[in-house]
């Protein structure tokens, strides 16, 4: 017999597409198993202000295929203090809480820690950001999804390009990550993808379009990532400046990039790592997050994730763009 007849879960950090979806699966997972089930509403917000919400697997109908989490979500840097953290230990031990499912990031996954840490309330994450940028699972809820409105956009934005002969430079999230930029660049067939840890100056960007332009190229993309090593705004103002010759246009794409109904691998990604949460909860583990790898579904600690190794995206993207 499990000693979890109560958990309480909840969504913490940027929204990502298939949050919903996850709180679907943990919830009729564990209501499967007998369990009682809260919802925190705001994430570490809520947690404090003791803002819980019972819920049945009713009451996640229609949700999977949803962007956005219908918990709410919030950043919150009280959470950060360890009195704070003493209160909402406190609201969970209230209500009899035994385990606390956090879905999000890297910030949702330490205060995760720290309640583990300080009490005996058993703690799992799910990763759950757009930005792929947590160590030890190959991808997190939403980054398919958001990908693929990039990449959506790209193409959209091709058709434009190609009819001007324009040189367009697209500006994408992923706060230190580049894996959208290099993601959506291979996908949309872009010239290159300027991404953060990499220097590329406006002579290399300007020698690359003269290298395709030999090869006839007349249109071109070039996404960058939001933590390249210089502002979009700046690095476009530079390259039309050293090179007027070119009509170079600028789109941030922003918060779209965040929205939209969960792709097919959001929802599937979500919905097993939200059961199977509750499996390793039974389990016994703790202290850890739902990862995954070669399509197989794992538990890693918190305190030992591993960093996956990638192909060398950008050699592809710069090989198949001339
Ligand atoms: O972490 C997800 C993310 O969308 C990042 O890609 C981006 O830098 C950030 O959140 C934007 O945060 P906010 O919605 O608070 O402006």
């Amino acid at each position: 017999m499990s000693r979890h007849s109560n958990i309480a879960v909840f969504t913490s950090g940027g929204d990502a597409p298939g949050m919903n979806a996850a709180l679907r699966a943990v919830t009729r997972t564990a209501a499967n198993y007998g369990m009682d089930v809260y919802g925190i509403y705001r994430g570490y917000e809520g947690l404090i202000e003791n803002d819980f919400y019972s819920l049945s697997p009713r009451s996640v109908n229609h949700i999977l295929q949803k962007g956005g989490t219908f918990l709410k979500s919030a950043r919150s840097e009280e959470f950060k203090n360890v009195e704070i953290r003493k209160q909402a230990i406190e609201n969970l031990k209230s209500r009899g809480i035994t385990a606390l499912i956090g879905i999000g990031g890297d910030g949702t996954f330490a205060g995760l820690k720290c309640i583990s840490e300080e009490s005996d309330i058993s703690c799992i994450g799910i990763p759950g950001t757009i930005d792929n940028d947590i160590k030890g699972t190959q991808f997190t809820i939403g980054f398919d999804t958001a990908c693929n409105t990039v990449m959506e956009a790209v193409d959209k934005i091709r058709d434009t390009a190609l009819s001007h002969n324009r040189v367009f430079f697209i500006e994408v999230m992923g706060r230190d990550s580049g894996m959208i930029a290099e993601q959506a660049a291979l996908a949309s067939g872009a010239l290159m993808a300027l991404i953060p840890g990499t220097r590329v100056s406006v002579e290399d960007i300007k020698n690359k379009l003269e290298r395709t332009a030999k090869k006839k190229k007349t249109s071109s993309i070039i996404i960058v990532s939001e933590g390249f090593e210089t502002k979009t705004m700046d690095l476009v103002n530079e390259f039309s400046s050293a090179y007027p010759e070119y009509e170079t246009k600028l789109t941030i794409l922003g918060h779209i990039q965040r929205g939209g109904s969960p792709s097919r691998y959001d929802r599937n990604l979500a919905s097993r790592m939200g059961y199977y949460a509750i499996e390793y909860l039974l389990e016994g583990k703790s202290g850890g997050m739902i990862s995954t790898h070669n399509n197989e579904i794992g538990f890693v600690s918190f305190d030992d994730p591993k960093s996956i190794n990638e192909d060398d995206l950008l050699k592809i993207i710069d090989t198949l763009s001339t």
